[in-house]
């Protein structure tokens, strides 16, 4: 069953000169549970693929299906629910709250929905996270690897449908790295969820069912691993 589907999407930053094509005419379909790398040089487009797949962004033109659900017909508002109902965003850089503690940031989604926060769940990612002992921590109080840690406990809080990770593992080292990505894995296989990957670790991109490449904007190359 497909879940998401992108297609024709192209996204120009700035205007005159100083125009960039982020990205080109790009068209993906993804099957619900798929786990999808996403690879490609610096610069080629793939954060932005991914934001313009969490709501984050919008479009030049193309178009991001959620379901079957054309996304960018919402409203912001209604984008904003989106993000914290529908998927699960970790950023490359991640975009914590300065001002609110780590568990301030893990619950902020399910707070701002008006909905009680899952104990039970929280205390499970904070121990497999290893942020136990540090849930009252700020930000910065805490190491860049934590710090992304509590951006990936926050994407995984409400077991979303799709999880979309860019560069997750990048502060991290190899041993925790692993960790990651065996917490995002286990959690996509428990909850049927889709995971959508950028990555830089080659590691990370054999793991994957399915290996996207994206250069200059547009898809390189598309392979599923038999
Ligand atoms: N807000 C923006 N305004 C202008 N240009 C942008 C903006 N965001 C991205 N770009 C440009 O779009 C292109 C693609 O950027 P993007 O962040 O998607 O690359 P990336 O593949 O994620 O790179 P990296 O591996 O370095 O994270 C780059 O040339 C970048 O400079
Ligand atoms: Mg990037």
């Amino acid at each position: 069953m497909e879940i998401l589907s992108v297609e024709h999407l192209t996204r120009v930053f700035g205007s005159g000169e100083g125009t960039v094509r982020a990205l080109d005419d790009v068209s993906l379909s993804i099957e619900a549970g798929e786990f999808i790398a996403i690879v490609g040089s610096s610069g080629s487009g793939k954060s932005t693929l991914l934001h313009l797949m969490g709501g984050v962004d919008r479009p030049t033109s193309g178009t991001v299906r959620l379901m079957g659900e054309d996304i960018y017909r919402r409203t912001d508002e209604q984008l904003a629910i989106f993000r914290r109902r529908e998927v699960g965003l970790i950023y490359q850089f991640n975009n914590l709250i300065p001002i609110l503690s780590a568990r301030e940031n893990i619950t902020l989604p399910a707070l701002l929905d008006g909905r009680a926060v899952n104990e039970n769940r929280l205390a499970e990612l904070a121990d497999a996270l290893g942020l136990d002992g540090r849930m009252n921590h700020l930000p910065s109080q805490l190491s860049g690897g934590q710090q992304q840690r509590v951006a990936i406990a926050r994407a995984l809080m409400n077991a979303p449908a799709v999880i979309l990770a860019d560069e997750p593992t990048g502060n991290l080292d190899s041993r925790n790295s692993a960790e990651v990505m065996g917490l995002l894995r286990e959690s996509s296989e428990r909850f049927k969820q889709t995971l959508v990957v950028i990555t830089h670790d080659e590691d990370i991109a054999l793991m994957a069912d399915r290996v996207i490449a994206i250069e200059d904007g547009r898809v390189a190359s598309d392979a599923r691993r038999t």
